[in-house]
């Protein structure tokens, strides 16, 4: 039996969503597809998890999530009213995008529908956009994957300065690449709508745009406990701004969205900082080895500030190194985007896995 097209909105029917990184079961497979990180949450953060699991499941949780608001504002030096949690990162974008943009409709000046991003940057952005019926301003960057300046992006006269909503990876998926916080703030102080600067992977990079956010009301910085702090299972992400832009977004949220284990989980995350920061280091060193060894391979690496590379590789094409990679027990990710297709992303795992990928790249090129 079939559903009649017309219960279905023609925006929803006409949708192409999101497609997340594949998560097989495959036993001994080595996953470096999905930017996880390859180290477990701290055996405190377990230890909290394990230790609420018990009759308090049947209460609701927290409805704003304050002790972790607080934790996060003494983090960054800000007050509560600067943070919204969410449902991982994915979810404050989304209600982003609902907050500060109109649908698109007829008579409705564009730039009031105007969600703007650069492309190559989160996927996700176009299918927010689309979801919620906004005009999508995909922007691409220069040729390196680096940030246009101002004077080419007016030049170039497809940016909006106008745009309800900017959307800024930062460092940049699926390139790797870093901004410097000088040329965020030169593009923030030229926006006159919001700007979001979505660091999801800024523990990995040198430098971070927090002070953008404190700076600046317009600028809300998106930070998520999914990457560099091991807990992607338990969705938890949080946006930083000013109380004015944030208390919108708190009047949109569903009241409980953040799961209380989440909570919990976040909280005992804060209390442990050592053992993450011990580990962002070991991943960037991993990182810089296996740059230096796959370049050696003839792989084209981009510098990364982030968990994972992107990477041009010898010879074959990065789809057939997709496969043939897979045939080896190692998945990494490839994007069909004109931009990227002809690279791979490879998440940074441990030295152990890492080697494993060289070791079968090279045998590759052997055969
Ligand atoms: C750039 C970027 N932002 C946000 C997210 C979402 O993170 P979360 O798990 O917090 O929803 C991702 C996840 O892949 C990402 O790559």
């Amino acid at each position: 039996m079939s559903v009649p097209k017309t219960l279905i909105r023609p925006l929803v029917r006409a949708l192409h969503p999101y497609v997340p990184g594949e998560q097989p079961k495959i036993k001994g497979l080595i996953k470096l597809n999905t930017n996880e990180n390859p180290y477990p949450p701290s055996p405190r953060v377990l230890k909290a998890v394990k230790a609420a699991v018990d009759g308090r499941l049947r209460l609701y949780p927290n409805p704003g999530a304050d002790r972790l608001r607080e934790k996060l504002a003494k983090l960054h030096r800000c007050k509560p009213e600067n943070i919204v949690v969410g449902n991982g990162s994915d979810e404050l974008l989304a209600m982003a995008v609902k907050c500060f943009t109109e649908p698109t409709r007829l008579g409705l000046e564009v730039s009031r529908a105007t969600v703007q991003y650069f492309t190559p940057s989160y996927s996700l952005y176009p299918v927010l956009a689309d979801i919620h019926g906004a005009t999508r301003n995909a922007v691409p960057l220069r040729s390196d994957f680096e940030l246009p300046d101002i004077a080419e992006l007016k030049r170039g006269k497809r940016w909006r300065f106008d745009a309800a909503l900017t959307l800024i990876t930062t460092p940049n998926a699926p390139s790797g690449c870093g901004y410097p916080v000088r040329e965020l703030d030169a593009l923030c102080r030229a926006q006159r709508g919001v700007v979001i600067l979505d660091e999801a992977y800024v523990d990995f990079a040198d430098d971070n745009a927090m002070r953008l956010a404190m700076k600046h009301s317009h600028v809300i910085v998106a930070r998520t406990f999914s990457k560099a702090y091991s807990l992607c299972f338990q969705r938890v992400g949080y946006f930083v701004g000013h109380p004015g832009l944030i208390a919108a977004l708190h009047k949109i949220r569903d009241s409980y969205n953040v799961n209380g284990l989440g909570q919990i989980a976040a909280e005992a995350t804060l209390d442990d900082l050592g053992y993450y920061r011990s580990n962002f280091r070991k991943i960037i060193d991993t990182r810089e080895q296996l740059t230096g060894d796959l370049t050696k391979l003839g792989f084209r690496v981009l510098p990364s500030q982030t968990n994972f590379i992107l990477t041009k590789p010898p010879r074959f094409s990065a789809k057939e190194w997709l496969q043939k990679l897979r045939d080896q027990k190692i998945l990494v990710r490839w994007f069909s985007a004109a931009e990227v297709r002809d690279y791979l992303r490879i998440t940074i795992g441990t030295p152990r896995e890492a080697a494993a990928l060289v070791r079968v790249a090279k045998s590759v090129l052997k055969a």
